[in-house]
């Protein structure tokens, strides 16, 4: 097992990654929080794969432990859920020394993350990640939120979890079509900030626990900088201003790291037609994405997809931050005007820079 430190203002934790651990969370819960109760939050898909190994462990580890199942998919993250959720912590009768368990994807953590920072003005959670976008994304950093029909992450609060426990065993049952999606994300944060990175996924010199790894220690050490999205974190979003337009363009068909593929070869794309990035360096992004069997165009107009951006909580002061590539391992945050921004995502639609051969 791998661990990496998660140093923020508001609370420091591990992730602790590695094959075969999700036996010992009952454990771990114990040394990592004060809970005498807590409550499992999961996903139809999850818990009857690793329901009974969870709350076996949780069991005997002297812990009451409790479960609430929810549906799949993005639209679970909504308010109607969010308030299941309260009122069952609440039924239970969960206590401010209490916590609750995330079993699943970025939807389940999302949903129980921002469950807990409101139940009784914040109660401790656990972060068990089961796909690949959640244990190299979502799982770290305490982001939560539910969306709004009006958009997506329209409510939420950063609340740290205590611990994040990624058994990456977990991930064998995951359907191909959410892995992949999940190394989406795995290819952004290798254009951030790592070219060797980037270089192993071309070669597929792949080592699941390994890129896990390497994807949570940048995540961990952006958190540390910047843990309230006010400067340096905002590079995480590269991919994403787009990506969240196209995924709400979609009505939530495309998966999130499918959208976020999208975003990405979009904005290189912009990049080459502004000369801020070379069209080598491009392709080099779009191809891999491709051969990761990830979309890196839409079917949406920019009209469309400006007036999904609008909707977006990106804007602030009249100004958006789209964050741009310079070379593999290096992007830059610019703020623009919504004006600016639409010429941006005219000219990512364009493709006529370079990945014109794109799926
Ligand atoms: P998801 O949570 O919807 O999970 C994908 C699908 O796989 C679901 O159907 C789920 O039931 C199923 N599943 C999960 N684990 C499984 C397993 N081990 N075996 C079989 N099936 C399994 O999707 P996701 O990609 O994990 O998360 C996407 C969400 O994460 C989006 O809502 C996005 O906004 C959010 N997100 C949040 C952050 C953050 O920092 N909080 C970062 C990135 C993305
Ligand atoms: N996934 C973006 C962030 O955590 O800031």
């Amino acid at each position: 097992m791998n661990t990496v430190q998660v140093s923020t203002l508001s609370r420091s934790y591990e992730v602790r990654i590695g094959s075969g651990i999700l036996p010992s969370l009952g454990n771990a819960v114990c040394t990592s929080t004060e809970a005498k109760k807590c409550m499992v939050v999961s996903g139809e898909n999850v818990f009857p794969h690793y329901g009974d190994t969870v709350m076996r462990s949780l069991r005997e580890a002297g812990l009451e432990a409790e479960n609430i199942i929810f549906p799949s998919g993005e639209t679970t993250k909504c308010l109607r859920y969010y308030g299941q959720l309260l009122e069952a912590m609440a039924e239970k009768k969960l206590t401010r020394s209490d916590c609750v368990i995330a079993l699943g994807g970025g939807v389940t953590g999302d949903l129980a993350g921002f469950a807990t920072a409101t139940y009784q003005r914040g109660i401790a959670f656990i972060q068990v990640p089961t796909t690949l976008l959640a244990a190299v994304d979502s799982s770290v950093g305490g982001k939560t939120a539910i969306n709004l029909p009006q958009g997506k992450n329209q409510v939420g609060a950063f609340h740290q979890p205590s611990l994040v426990l990624c058994d990456t065993d977990t991930l064998s049952t995951l359907p191909e079509r959410e892995f992949l999606a999940g190394m989406a994300e795995v290819i952004k944060t290798a254009v951030l900030f790592d070219a060797d990175l980037f270089d192993d996924l071309q070669h597929r010199a792949i080592d699941l626990a390994g890129i896990i790894e390497s994807c949570v220690m940048w995540k961990a050490a952006i958190v540390k900088e910047d843990e309230f999205d006010t400067g340096r974190r905002r590079l995480l979003n590269l991919g994403h201003t787009f990506g969240h337009a196209v995924e709400s363009c979609s009505h939530y068909e495309m998966l999130h790291g499918e959208a976020v593929a999208v975003g990405l070869s979009m904005i290189c794309r912009a990049a080459v037609s502004f000369r801020m990035l070379d069209a080598i360096a491009c392709d080099a992004v779009i191809s891999l994405l491709q051969e990761y069997g990830l979309p890196t165009q839409c079917a949406y107009s920019a009209q469309q997809l400006y007036d999904a951006m609008l909707l977006d909580k990106k804007f602030s002061h009249g100004k958006l931050h789209l964050i741009v590539p310079r070379s593999i391992d290096w992007c830059e945050d610019i703020a623009v005007t919504p004006d600016e921004a639409r010429i941006w995502l005219e000219r990512g639609l364009s493709g006529t820079a370079c990945g014109q051969t794109s799926k």
